[in-house]
This record gives structure tokens, sequence and C-alpha cells, in this order.
């Protein structure tokens, strides 16, 4: 049985495609038109899907799409009446998703086929069931606690599940314009990151700051039995775009979601040119510290509905790596499964495995192990695009490739390593990445003057060999999809100067030999020549999405400052092109 599970007209825009129960293939659009966060109809992914397991639309027996805009339908008309300077909008809006609604239209226009040739059945499936189900039926259990957070999605921010089984009983939402990810886009806004998914950047401009302003930044945001309030003065009213909006070219596009009280409390805010002032790095603290306490609060309660050890977790907040790191400590949870794109591409799959086992009934089998859910290129087709760009290369067997790239690292130079199926998710993890020493002390400078251009205070992350993680970092819970940050070691913060954050802390990623067993034997071909198990993992891009195709990986390479490019078999040096 193939199920086609959809992201659309909704930002991060997706496709992925399970068969018999098995996710074989998933990308965000992002990835194949080279539009960051796209939000429009995911049409070139929806191909890939097809292309990927050789089936045509006419094959798919369900389309499941993880967005229902009838979902909480009363809470949206209850919100509509108490603002009606927004009902116009909201009519407006409604009736322009009924247009996104027709599946079977958009597919068989996408695909240029005869809508009558389309057999499937149609599933829409809510948000928040969405990404919960997207972590808990791709986890190894049986029984966990369901969490789902984000900005918003069909009008709810935050999910608490029971997961046992097939099943996914939901036992409370929170509706907006409640939201922990809204608290956090808005002083986001404020202190000048306006753009979509500029959060994660923030999140390392926290320890920079200091706690001058944690008491009225709580204000904004309190606790109460069960769940969360956001004090509403500090925000503009909620447009019925849900604070976000996605135009008619598939641009996603903020709204300011501050008001003037915080310009009266805190001054003017911060245009992105302007240099971030120490009142901006306080904020960002104030505003890590306050949502982390939320958070835990949150998951304190879930664990007194569901008290069990295991946390099945997504939604865009669940990318916070730096509160998933402390949960273990502030919460009794033990362990997370978290999925890999915790963010809105992750609906797809989402969608398309609740469709299988929570609607359909089918039995679970399959835990997803690894994020390398995309495409991946023939030596012939890289062979071919390394000939077109005419540069200098040499073929090396496995062994000659991972000595000879160990030894680039070693001597300081940035490696760009594209290898197998590209990740699922925005993080790279070792088959999209450039990788380099993560012990000298210049190389976060060297990699952001010659490639990365990213700002001063976002840190670098690092791979590390399952079997050290105990020896470099104060945590030993696994990290496979770089989504949690810990504390490194005192005595080995020297040895990880260039991925060790300001408060000594790194994102890692957790590399295990059966998860991906030639970045696992690059990372050890490293360790024999430096003694280190451990290498600075960043994305392969420039400004620009993660590199996908082989030709990508190659313009990357040319047009910046990188000095290697392993790529496939085949090497090439800065220094012979
Ligand atoms: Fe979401």
């Amino acid at each position: 049985m193939l199920v086609l599970g959809l992201n659309m007209f909704h930002a991060d825009a997706s496709a992925a495609i399970v068969h018999d129960g098995e996710v074989v293939f998933a990308i965000a659009e992002e990835r194949l038109n080279r539009r960051k966060h796209f939000g429009g109809f995911p049409s070139l992914a929806v191909k890939a899907c097809l292309d990927a397991v050789a089936a045509k639309i006419s094959d798919i027996d369900h389309v499941a799409v993880g967005q229902d805009s009838d979902a909480n339908l009363s809470k949206k008309v209850q919100y509509a009446l108490k603002n009606p300077a927004k009902i116009l909008n909201f009519i407006r809006l409604r009736q322009r998703k009924e247009g996104m609604r027709n599946v079977r239209a958009l597919l068989a226009k996408a695909l240029d086929v005869d809508a009558a040739q389309l057999r499937f059945q149609e599933h829409h499936l809510e948000h928040h069931i969405a990404h919960i189900a997207s972590a808990y039926y791709c986890s190894p259990w049986e029984k966990a606690a369901g969490f789902s957070y984000d900005g918003s999605g069909d009008f709810v921010s935050t999910m608490m599940a029971r997961c046992e089984g097939n099943n996914i009983e939901i036992l409370d939402r929170v509706f907006l314009p409640h939201s922990l990810g809204s608290f956090y886009t808005m002083i986001c806004e404020f202190i000048g990151y306006k753009k979509y998914g500029d959060e994660g950047k923030v999140m390392g401009l926290a320890p920079y700051g200091k706690d001058t302003y944690c008491e009225q930044i709580s204000k904004i945001i309190g606790l109460k039995n069960g769940g969360f309030q956001l004090d509403l003065d500090y925000f503009k009213p909620l447009g019925s775009n849900q604070g976000m909006q996605v135009l008619p070219d598939g641009t996603v596009k903020l709204a300011r979601h501050f008001s003037d009280r915080m310009e009266n409390l805190f001054g003017d805010p911060r245009e992105p040119h302007n240099e971030i002032t120490q009142r901006d790095m306080d904020l960002s603290f104030a505003m890590q510290h306050r949502f982390e306490e939320v958070f835990f609060h949150l998951l304190n309660e879930l664990h007194g509905r569901v008290p069990v050890e295991d946390l099945a977790m997504a939604g865009g907040c669940a990318l916070n790596s730096v509160a998933n790191g402390k949960l273990f400590q502030t919460t009794p949870f033990r362990r997370t499964w978290i999925q890999p794109a915790a963010g809105d591409e992750g609906l797809a799959i989402g969608a398309a495995l609740h469709t299988y086992h929570g609607v359909l009934q089918r039995p679970r089998r399959t835990e997803l192990k690894h994020s390398y859910l995309g495409p991946e290129f023939s030596e012939a087709s890289i062979e071919s695009d390394l000939k077109t760009a005419r540069l200098q290369y040499r073929k090396l067997n496995r062994e000659s490739l991972l000595n000879e790239v160990a030894a680039q690292i070693a001597m300081g130079n940035v490696v760009g390593w594209f290898q197998g199926r590209m990740e699922w998710g925005p993080r790279a993890l070792g088959n999209r990445s450039i990788v380099a020493h993560p012990g000298l002390p210049d190389m976060k400078d060297v990699l952001n003057a010659r490639i990365k251009h990213r700002e001063w205070f976002r840190p670098f992350a690092p791979s590390i060999l399952a079997e050290h993680q105990h020896e470099y970092f104060e945590h030993d819970h696994p990290s496979p999809f770089m989504l949690h940050v810990y504390k490194i070691r005192p005595e080995k913060r020297q040895e990880l100067c260039a991925v060790n954050h300001v408060d000594d802390t790194g994102r890692l990623q957790t590399v295990a030999r059966e998860e991906n067993p030639l970045y696992y034997d690059l990372i050890k071909a490293f360790q024999r020549k430096t003694g280190i198990p451990v290498v600075l993992n960043t994305s392969f891009n420039e400004n620009e999405p993660i590199v996908c195709k082989p030709e990508e990986a190659i313009d990357c390479f040319r047009r910046t400052k990188m000095d290697v490019l392993a790529i496939g078999p085949f090497l090439a040096l800065k220094s012979e092109n």
C-alpha cells in the first residue's frame, strides 16, 4: 500500500511516501526549487516521491495532508466573533483555503494527468496530530507521551497526547492566540530577527546575555494548570493568518507580532542591519529562559497524565535543542524521540503515518533509525557533472578517500562532503555536510569568512562517534539528529574549541556506525590521525537551502573558498582548480 503525505500551502511544503508502513522517501520542496521555506504546493517533491518508488500518481492508495481547516472551527469562529475587525479576513481566508483543499485537482494539475484517473482516498489530519504522529510512529516505542508545540497550526499551538500501540489519544490542546512559539517569535522580531525560521539563530545568542529582563519577560507568558497564557497586551492582535502568511508565490512572510508595549518597556526595536546590543542579548537570554520554564512546566503536566519515561516530540519548537538537552534534568522523561524534521516539513511524514497506522489501523513494524530519506545520485551522474564543470578530480577507493579527506581535515582544510542520500529535516548529518577540524581556535572564523557568512554568535556543531559521547559530553542520551545541546566536559573544551559555544555547550550529532557507516568511518579515520573522535559539521550551503544535487555542491565549492570537495568517490582540490 502506498500513502503519499503532503504539507502544502504552508511553510516548508513537502512530500513523503510511505510504502506498507515504511517511510521510503521524503523531501522538502525548498531543496528542489531552491526557495528557502517555500510554502506553496510541493509539485517537485511529489514527483520525486513517485520516482523513488517508480509509481504513478494513479498507483497511490491514500493521500494524507497534515492540515485540516475544519479542525477547531468553533474556536476559530469564537475568536473571529470577539475580533469583529478580523471577520472579513477570516471569511476570505476560508474561501481561499477551499481551493487549496482540492487535493485531487491540485495533484492532477501538478502532474498533468486526468483527475478521473486518481483513485486514492483523501485524508486531512489536524496539524499537531500529524506532528505527534511523525515522532511517535517513527519511534521504537509501543507507549509514549506525545507532545507537539510550535507557533500555530489549525488554530492550536500545543498538543499533548497519550500514544499507545496504533493510537494517539489527544489529551489537551492550547488554542491560539496563546502560543509559546509566538512568544519566541515576537521577541526574535523585536531584536531584529524578522524572517521565518530565524528563531534557531537567536537561540545561539541567548547565552551571551545576562539575567537583566527575566522577571519582566516572564510576565509576558504566565503558567497555569495544564498550560500557559500569554499577556496579549505585548502582542499585536492575531490576524486571520495566525501570524504567518504564505504569499501566492509561496514566500512565507511573518506578520509583526510585538505591540507598542514592548517599545514602551524596552525601547526601539532593533533593525536587522544594526549592531546587536547588550539589551538584545539580555532579551534573548530572558526569552530562552522563560521558554524553557514553560516547556518544562508543560512536560511535567504531560508526565502527570502519561506517567512513562518516553517522550515522542515534534513541532517547530522541538528544534530548540538547548531546551531539549535540559529536559532530562528538569522532567521525569528519560528518553526522547524527536522527529528530525520537527518543523512543518515533517507533517508530510506524520500525515502519511497517521493515515496508515491510526486511521487504517495497519500494524507498526518499522522504526526510523536515520534521516537519510532524500535523493541520491549515481557515480556516473556525479562524474558527468564534474566534467561539465571542468573540475580536476581523482577517483579513489573507499579507504583512500577516507584517509585523504581525514588528512585534509587534520591539516585544517575545509571539506565539502557530499555522499549518499540527502538528509530529511533542517540538519546536515554527514551526507550534505561541510566538515572541518573541531579543535582549531580560528576554524569558526575561517568558515564564516570563507563560506558560511553567519552571525558571529552562532556556534558550529560537533559530530561525535557514539561510543565516545560520554567522554566528551556531560550527558549520554544519544542525539542522532543534532537536536540536543549538552555541556562539554571541562577537560575536553580546549580540544573541541571550534565547536564549544560561549556557555561551554555543543549541539552534538551522535554518529553510530549502523546509521551512517561512511561518515562514521570518516570520523574514525580523523581520530586515528588526531586522537579526536569528533569533526565539526555544518550544512553544505552558502545562504541557500542545503545542496541537494551534485551540480549544486560543485557550484558551492567553486564560488566559495572551500578547500576540498569529496563527492561520491571523487575528490577535487581547490588548489588544482
Ligand atoms: Fe507546525
